[in-house]
C-alpha cells in the first residue's frame, strides 16, 4: 500500500483541524435516529423562501463553522430514512462503513473515467463487477460498470439491448415486454432511448403480482403475426410496489425460445443473491443478458451506487465506446477496457470503492444476514397485520415489502381509499411511522418496506399495534356511525412463507 501523505492541509481548514476531525468522527459514527426523533421534517412554502434567502452565497466570505451550522439546518429538513419507524419508498440505510467509503472516495476524488487516471479504483471496479456477476450466477465473461443508480443502470442496459438486437431502421417496429408492476425508470429509459408508448407492451400479472407467462407468450406470438419485432423482455427481481419477483427461470426460457434480450431489473431484489437462506427466490437471474442492481438499496450504501451487469460486455462497448483526440492515445492495459467506454459517463466518482470497502470488511455472509433481517421484519409485519381486525394483506409477502389495507364492510372502495390515505397521513403527523400509500390494482393501499438491519421484530410489533389504534380512531372520528357497527373482519389465508416467524 502506498503512503496516504497528501501534503499540508488546506490552510483555510488548518485552524479548524481539531474541530473538523471531531466533527468528521461524529458524522461517520452518527447514531441512528431514536424513535422519538422526527421521522420527517419539511419546510412549508414560506420557510422555503426564507431559507433560500438566508443561504444564498453573496460577495463576502462567511466563517466555516457558521456555514456548517447552516448546512446542518438544511439537512434537518428531510425524511430520516434510517429512522426505525421509517418504512417508506425503498429506504436507504447505509452502514457506517459505506459512509466511510463514501468519504474516502470524496477526499481522494479520483476520476474513475479511465485506467490512466484511476488504475487502482478501476481494478477494484472490475473485480467488483466480476464478484457481483458471480453472485448472480452470470458467466465469467460478465462485464459492466458502476453508475449513479437503478435508473441509469436500466437505461444503459436498454441502450445495449437496442443496439445489439435492432437494426436502426427497425426501431419503429420493435416491441418491449414487461409486467404491469414494472418500475417507472424502465418506461423513462425507453422514452429517453427513442421508443414510443405503443411499443411498450405491458403484460398483466397474476395473483402473486408476477408476470403472466402464458399471456406473455401469447402477446409475443400475436405481435409477430402482425409484423412487429419483439426484441426486449424486462423482468422484475423485486417490484417496488409489492416486492414480487417474476419467474426468472421461465422468463429466461421465453427469452431463449423467442430470441429476446432479457433484462432483469434487480435494483431492489438482486441483493437477495447474497443471502444463503433466500437466494433460491431469484433462481434464474444469472441467465439474464443484463441485470441492474442498486447498492444504495439493499446493499446498505449511500446514494449514487448503481450497477449494470451484462453477459455481453461487447454490447456495452458497441453502444458506449468512443474516442476523442485528447484521450485517444490513452490505452487500458492488455485485456481491460476504460470504463468510459462501458457506460454513459466520462468523469465520475470511484463508485465501487465504498461497496467494496463494506463487503471486504463485513464479508458476504454478514451482508447476507443483514439482508435476511429485512425478510424477518416483513414477515413479522405481515403476521401481525393479519392478527388485527379489518386488515387485509393485499399481496403475498415475499421479500421485505408488505402491502395492506384497512377494510370496513360498510364502505365503498373510494371511501376505503380515503380512509387508508388518512391513516397514513396521521401516522406521519403523529410521528408514529412513515407508512406511505401506493396503488394496488387501482386501490389506495398502505405499504411498508423494511430494509433497516438495526430494526428488531419487537419494533414492528409495536408499530403495527399503533397502526391499528390509529385506524380505529380514524374510523371513530370521521365515521362514528360506522364505527359503532360490528367491524368486519375479512379472513385472510396465511401464506406458507410465514411459518418461519411463528
Ligand atoms: C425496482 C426498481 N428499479 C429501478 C429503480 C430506480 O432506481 P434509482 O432510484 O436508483 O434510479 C427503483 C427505485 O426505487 C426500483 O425500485
Amino acid at each position: 500500500m502506498g503512503s496516504n501523505g497528501e501534503g499540508k492541509p488546506d490552510s483555510g481548514l488548518s485552524s479548524l483541524m481539531l474541530e473538523t476531525e471531531a466533527f468528521l468522527t461524529r458524522l461517520i459514527t452518527l447514531k441512528p435516529p431514536a424513535p422519538s426523533d422526527p421521522i420527517v421534517r419539511k419546510l412549508n412554502s414560506n420557510e422555503i423562501q426564507s431559507m433560500q434567502h438566508q443561504i444564498m452565497p453573496d460577495d463576502h466570505p462567511q466563517d466555516l463553522p457558521s456555514v456548517i451550522q447552516q448546512a446542518m439546518t438544511v439537512f434537518d429538513n428531510r425524511m430520516r430514512l434510517t429512522h426505525p419507524h421509517c418504512f417508506s419508498y425503498i429506504p436507504a440505510c447505509p452502514s457506517s462503513l459505506a459512509r466511510l467509503g463514501d468519504l474516502l472516495t470524496s477526499v481522494y476524488n479520483v476520476n474513475a473515467v479511465s485506467w490512466d487516471v484511476s488504475s487502482g479504483p478501476s481494478a477494484v471496479e472490475k473485480a467488483m463487477i466480476a464478484w457481483l456477476g458471480a453472485q448472480l450466477g452470470m458467466p465469467e465473461s460478465v462485464g459492466g460498470c458502476f453508475v449513479s443508480g437503478g435508473s441509469m443502470a436500466n437505461m444503459a442496459a436498454i441502450i445495449a439491448a437496442r443496439d445489439e438486437m435492432l437494426n436502426p431502421r427497425e426501431r419503429g417496429n420493435a416491441v418491449i415486454y414487461m409486467s404491469d408492476q414494472t418500475h417507472i425508470s424502465i418506461s423513462k429509459a425507453l422514452h429517453m432511448t427513442g421508443f414510443l408508448d405503443y411499443q411498450i407492451h405491458k403484460i398483466p400479472t397474476d395473483d402473486n403480482f408476477r408476470i403472466d407467462v402464458s399471456m406473455l407468450r401469447h402477446a409475443i406470438d400475436t405481435d409477430r403475426k402482425s409484423g412487429l419485432l419483439p426484441f426486449l423482455l424486462v423482468a422484475n427481481c423485486g417490484t417496488t410496489n409489492t416486492g414480487s419477483i417474476d419467474p426468472l427461470g421461465s422468463l429466461a426460457d421465453v427469452a431463449q425460445d423467442e430470441k429476446l434480450w432479457l433484462h432483469v431489473d434487480g435494483a431492489y431484489g438482486a441483493s437477495i443473491a447474497l443471502s444463503d437462506k433466500h437466494r433460491y427466490l431469484i433462481d434464474g437471474i444469472g441467465r439474464a443478458d443484463s441485470v441492474s442492481w442498486d447498492g444504495h438499496k439493499w446493499l446498505f450504501q449511500t446514494y449514487g451506487c448503481g450497477i449494470v451487469l451484462t453477459r455481453h460486455p461487447g454490447s456495452l462497448l458497441r453502444s458506449f465506446a468512443i474516442d476523442a483526440e485528447y484521450i485517444s492515445g490513452v490505452l487500458a492495459p492488455q485485456g481491460t477496457t476504460n470504463f468510459y467506454n462501458l457506460g454513459p459517463e466520462l468523469s465520475r466518482p470511484a463508485r465501487a470503492m465504498s461497496l467494496w470497502l463494506t463487503l471486504r470488511t463485513l464479508g458476504r455472509h454478514r451482508m447476507g444476514e443483514m439482508i435476511d433481517q429485512g425478510f424477518i421484519l416483513a414477515r413479522t409485519a405481515d403476521y401481525n397485520i393479519r392478527r388485527y381486525k379489518n386488515w387485509v394483506v393485499m399481496a403475498p409477502t415475499v421479500s421485505s415489502t408488505v402491502v395492506f389495507r384497512y377494510t370496513v364492510r360498510e364502505f365503498d372502495e373510494e371511501e376505503l381509499d380515503a380512509l387508508n390515505k388518512a391513516i397514513s397521513q396521521r401516522l406521519l403527523a403523529e410521528n408514529i411511522a412513515a407508512i406511505l400509500t401506493t396503488k394496488i390494482r387501482g386501490r389506495t393501499t398502505l405499504r411498508m418496506c423494511m430494509m433497516n438491519p438495526l430494526v428488531m421484530p419487537e419494533t414492528i410489533d409495536h408499530v403495527i399495534s399503533q397502526l391499528d389504534k390509529v385506524a380505529q380512531s380514524e374510523l371513530h372520528n370521521t365515521y362514528p356511525k360506522v364505527a359503532k357497527m360490528t367491524p368486519y373482519c375479512q379472513e385472510c389465508p396465511r401464506v406458507d412463507i410465514l411459518q418461519d416467524v411463528q
